[in-house]
């Protein structure tokens, strides 16, 4: 069972921009799931789709099976948005928009869920404030405490910590990490790479309106990243052509300390590692020192992003 099965969506705002170009993505239910890309990939109309503030040009999403645009009443009821754009009545206190948005739900505001959101979200204190009268970062929080008032299955948040500290930071995700140990689906844009590929179990990189790729976080980190064997020589080593020609096939650089070589896959990389070593061996010599560096979730990242860069120009 998915939270979301999006397929073929596509967005061109009435100026021409194209936002979205055919995405597909499925986000399985209970699934903490970070939708990353660089700005302007599409990332918040996607969402304002989910959201019902931007009409799709074209596709369908099925929310836990139903049809998202002809049942918009009972998805909406399961489900919880923080956008990215903050607004608020500036006379209501934090209390009274919680209680507030409790009632367009068509629920009776429950009081103890209430307080605990604002506890939970360091607002407790802040509960009587005019919502003018709060940071950046506690309007921000006051967003996720909106989101979650109605005990929503499918939480999105669209760059919920931009702008929230550090500590904080953690707090809030230890926050949404118990509400996903308890069956929430959460969906998040974050320009936190770390902290995504910590918290997440599923991710989808897309960018210019298209999916880069979707998939599980464990599969993205062993089987798309590439590795890296740096070679210590504990001296620069200057490649010859000769050296080029043999060892082209791991596209080996020069380093100050030595020479480093592309092991592709970081999965079933061992009989590549083996091969890698072996080859700088019979041109060098055995290492001081030799270890492997894998690509993290931003390296990853980066090389898909700016490659669909460079071949779009
Ligand atoms: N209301 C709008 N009218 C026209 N173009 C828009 C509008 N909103 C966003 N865009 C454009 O759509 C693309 C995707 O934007 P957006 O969804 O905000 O990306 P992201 O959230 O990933 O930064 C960008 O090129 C942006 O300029
Ligand atoms: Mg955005």
């Amino acid at each position: 069972m998915y939270a979301l099965e999006i397929n073929g969506l596509g967005k061109v705002y009435k100026n021409g921009n194209r936002a979205l170009d055919d995405v597909s993505l499925t986000v399985p239910q209970g699934s903490f799931y970070a939708l990353l890309g660089p700005n302007g990939a599409g990332k918040s109309t996607l969402i304002n789709m989910i959201a019902d503030i931007v009409r799709p040009t074209s596709g369908s999403v099925r929310m836990f099976g139903h049809d998202l645009f002809s049942e918009r009443a009972w998805c909406k009821k399961r489900l919880g948005v923080v956008p990215q754009e903050i607004a608020f009545d500036p006379f209501f206190t934090p209390i009274e928009v919680l209680r507030f948005t409790s009632g367009l739900f068509g629920c009776k505001p429950d009081d103890s869920w209430i307080e605990e959101l604002l506890t939970r979200l360091e607002l407790f204190e802040h509960r009587g404030k005019g919502t003018r009268q709060l940071s950046g970062g506690m309007r921000r929080r006051l967003l996720v405490a909106q989101a979650l008032v109605h005990r929503p299955e499918l939480v999105i948040l669209d760059e919920p910590t931009a702008g929230v500290d550090v500590e904080l930071r953690r707090r809030l995700w230890g926050f949404m990490r118990e509400q996903s140990s308890k069956g929430t689906t959460i969906l998040l844009t974050t320009h936190y790479l770390d902290e995504a590929e910590e918290l997440c179990d599923h991710v989808a990189i897309i960018d210019r309106g298209r999916v880069l790729t979707a998939r599980p976080m464990r599969e993205l980190l062993q089987d798309i990243a590439a590795s890296d064997l740096w070679l210590n020589y504990g001296r620069a080593i200057v490649l010859t052509d000769a050296d080029r020609i043999a060892l082209a096939a791991f596209e080996p650089r020069e380093s100050a300390e030595g020479v480093c070589l592309k092991l592709g896959r970081a999965a079933g990389g061992e009989s590549t590692f083996h091969v890698a070593y072996q080859a700088a061996v019979a041109r060098f010599g055995p290492p001081v020192d030799a270890g492997v560096k894998s690509e993290d979730l931003e390296d990853i990242f980066l090389r898909l992003t700016t490659k669909d860069r460079e071949i779009q120009s």
